[in-house]
């Protein structure tokens, strides 16, 4: 009898990371209040599955009829092993979603919730048992990307935390410890400084959107695909490391660092960055968009690190 997996919340990131653990080869049960919320579910599923038999994810025996949708979160996580929380990133909301997961799963289920910053501590601030739930952050879309951020709060349990790494890392993801709470956990934080300065960028008329993007995309971050910036700047000290890399360029890096600016996300900036990106999306739809980013993800996968 597979472990049941129980999704609440089944949108861009919850639909997703179902077809992932029906590919694992769990029985999922899912929870979304959306009146269309099953079909938009099943016709995620089914059109992740083709991708993720291409990338080798499909366990033998898995089947993704194994898939049932409930119209209450309770219903959908008793008899959960493990709970995936991936409603609206609403503190009020998850709070009370916590609070209904946390009375309806069993007792040694581990509670995570997808938020993309929220923190835990505050999420079960109405929870008998919080010292079993976690954030388990993903990255969009979760049944491609292997990075999931694994956050305890004040109350979490080291067993529930190293429950929690042990069941990503068992299905095939990348899970970090991130050791302390703060806003955004660690990659979206590094996400907004880099975008930060790209925003800078542009609204300084440095650059366009267009060849802000590019400037990541075809530099830095094809070897970011590979390794960090802590190992690709080791490397660029040659013989010598990161030590020489340090002695060498370090002064010049601080001299940019302290050159970055700190723009404000106000109507003109965000005027600016939306028409710039109409440009550069040159009239292609986001199926499109979505559908060539894929292809070309399960490319790299297949090279940087595939379940
Ligand atoms: N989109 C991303 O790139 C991304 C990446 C990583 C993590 N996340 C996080 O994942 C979570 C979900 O984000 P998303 O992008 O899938 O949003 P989404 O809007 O696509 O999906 C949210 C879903 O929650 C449902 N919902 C509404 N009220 C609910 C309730 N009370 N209980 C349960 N479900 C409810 C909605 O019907 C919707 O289907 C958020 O916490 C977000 O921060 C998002």
């Amino acid at each position: 009898m597979p472990i049941r997996v129980s999704v609440i919340g089944a949108g861009t990131i919850g639909a997703s990371w179902a077809a992932y653990f029906l590919a694992r080869g769990f029985e999922v049960a899912a929870y979304d209040p959306a009146p269309n919320g099953e079909d938009a579910a099943r016709r995620f599923i089914d059109d992740a599955w083709p991708t993720l038999e291409t990338l080798g994810a499909v366990r033998p025996g898995a089947d993704r009829g194994r898939f049932s949708f409930f119209k209450d979160p309770a219903a959908a996580a008793k008899g959960a092993g493990f709970v995936q929380e991936s409603g609206p990133e609403r503190e009020d909301v998850k709070i009370e979603l916590f609070a209904a997961i946390d009375r309806a799963a069993p007792p040694d289920a581990v509670i995570a919730s997808s938020s993309s910053g929220l923190l835990i501590s505050r999420v079960t601030a109405k929870c008998r048992h919080p010292e079993r739930c976690v954030i388990g952050h993903p990255f969009n879309p979760p049944h491609l990307i292997p990075l999931v951020e694994v956050v305890g709060g004040e109350k979490t349990s080291p067993d529930a935390l190293g429950k929690a790494m042990a069941f990503y890392r068992d299905i095939g993801k990348h899970p970090i410890h991130i050791r302390k709470e703060v806003r955004g956990h660690a990659a979206n934080r590094l996400q907004a400084a880099l975008w930060r300065e790209a925003i800078h960028l542009v609204t300084e008329g440095v650059v366009s959107v267009a060849d802000a993007d590019a400037a990541i995309a075809y530099g830095p971050g094809l070897r970011w695909a590979l390794m960090g910036p802590h190992l690709t700047f080791h490397m660029a000290g040659g013989d010598g490391g990161m030590k020489h890399f340090m002695d060498h360029i370090g002064p010049a890096i601080q001299s940019w660092m302290d050159d970055l600016g700190a723009p404000v996300l106000d109507a003109k900036t965000q005027q600016a960055i939306v028409e710039g990106v109409a440009e550069e999306a040159a009239g292609r739809s986001m199926d499109e968009l979505r559908r060539w980013r894929d292809r070309k993800l399960i490319e790299i996968l297949r090279v940087a690190g595939t379940p």
